[in-house]
């Protein structure tokens, strides 16, 4: 494997350009990596671990930002829904290179309400629904055209009429630390950490 040496220059993170609440920041960086054209610039890597502390990592889409946290869909009974269930202690972290910015969050899942996951469930298109209640996510399939037999088969059942299963929602995850992460020549990345205390937001500057 050739080894890159890439140089990090697109920008700086100084505190005097920073907003008092990170989630102010998020936003912005969120709209600027759509700005950037990045591919799937919503694309967060959420990382659980097991009953046994071991972790595991997968992607899914930010979906919605409010005052209780970073919210995704899923299915509950996936790999990830179970390890949810017997630690909520999650995770997440976006990387867009084409800004050399990575932000780190760590908090706790919380499942969202059944009305909040059915809004945004009927909002995805048919197919979509479809294949989202079908699918027994991170089960054994037994051939590469189990999944689309399945599929086929629900939609000429349901036509149009699809339920969401109580089994595929929504988590909320909070906040209890928020890490912004610029790039910068030689290493000397700019690190910014925002601690979740009982006052509000707690913030400093760590080494690269
Ligand atoms: C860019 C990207 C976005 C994804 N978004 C989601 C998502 O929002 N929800 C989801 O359940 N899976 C999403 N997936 C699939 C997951 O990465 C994963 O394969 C799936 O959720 C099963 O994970 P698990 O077996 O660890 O539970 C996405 C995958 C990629 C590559």
């Amino acid at each position: 494997m050739d080894i890159h040496r890439y140089e990090y220059t697109k920008g700086r993170l100084f505190e005097s350009e920073i907003p008092d609440q990170p989630m102010d920041l998020l936003k912005q960086w969120l709209e600027e990596a759509v700005g950037a054209g990045v591919t799937e610039p919503t694309a967060m890597c959420l990382s659980t671990v097991d009953e046994d502390g071991r972790p595991s990592a997968r992607m899914v889409l930010l979906r919605g930002i409010s005052a209780s946290g970073l919210r995704f869909f899923t299915n509950y009974l996936s790999r990830k829904g179970s390890e949810i269930e017997s630690n909520p202690h999650v995770a997440l972290t976006f990387w867009w290179g084409a800004l050399e910015r990575q932000i780190r969050i760590e908090g706790q899942a919380v499942k969202i309400s059944s009305e909040e996951s059915d809004l945004y469930f009927y909002s995805r298109p048919l197919d979509s629904q479809i294949a989202s209640a079908v699918s027994p996510q991170s089960q054994t399939l037994s051939s590469p055209s189990q999944i689309d037999e399945m599929f086929l088969a629900a939609k000429k059942e349901w036509g149009e009429s699809v339920t969401r299963p109580e089994h595929w929602g929504g988590y909320d995850v909070s906040i209890s630390r928020i890490e912004f992460w610029q790039g910068r020549p030689s290493r000397l990345h700019d690190r910014i950490v925002f601690e979740a205390t009982e006052d509000g937001f707690l913030r400093s500057r760590i080494a690269p």
